[in-house]
């Protein structure tokens, strides 16, 4: 096998504040990723479009839904920079505000072409238009945007390998 094909793919999700759903996506992928040995194949961060709560760490309610579930999200927030569309191959918007705030700040037509739908791989039918923010929601909206995002990862999962 030649270095590119054993290369990790890497992935960043992206939300609005890098609080909530974007942090939990990359908890629940790490998770998954190591479940299938594919630790090392898969290099995945998060970032945010906004700079309100860079330095934070996940929301705490987005913590204890994801620790409910088995994910420990130590993520601290940060803003996304125009760097990361040369560092990461695949830019996953939570939903259709950030897929176009992503495309907007992307540097090249190339560039553009790595900003994906997080539910793009949704294997949920009909299937779901984006990760809706929980932020000003309740436990339930918490727990719904795990569910989502668990299997829209296991979708990028199977997308990928
Ligand atoms: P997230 O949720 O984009 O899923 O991290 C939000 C967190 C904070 C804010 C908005 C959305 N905010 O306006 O501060």
């Amino acid at each position: 096998m030649s270095n590119e094909a054993t290369k990790p793919i890497k992935i960043l999700f992206v939300c609005l504040g890098n609080i909530c759903r974007s942090p939990a996506a990359e908890g629940v992928m790490r998770k998954q990723a190591q479940e299938k040995g594919l630790d090392d194949q898969i290099e995945i961060d998060s970032a945010g479009l906004g700079n309100w709560h860079v330095g934070d760490l996940p929301d705490r309610r987005m913590r204890t839904a994801a620790a409910t579930r088995g994910y420990n999200l130590t993520h601290h927030a940060r803003q996304i920079t125009k760097k990361d569309f040369d560092r990461f191959d695949l830019i996953i918007g939570m939903d259709e505000e950030n897929v176009k705030a992503l495309k907007r700040l992307a540097p090249s037509a190339e560039a553009q072409k790595k900003v994906v739908r997080m539910t793009a791989y949704s294997t949920i039918r009909p299937r779901p238009a984006t990760v809706p923010d929980p932020y000003y929601g309740t436990t339930r909206d918490f727990d719904y945007a795990l569910d989502l995002l668990e299997d829209a990862c296991q979708g990028l999962i199977d997308h990928l390998f």
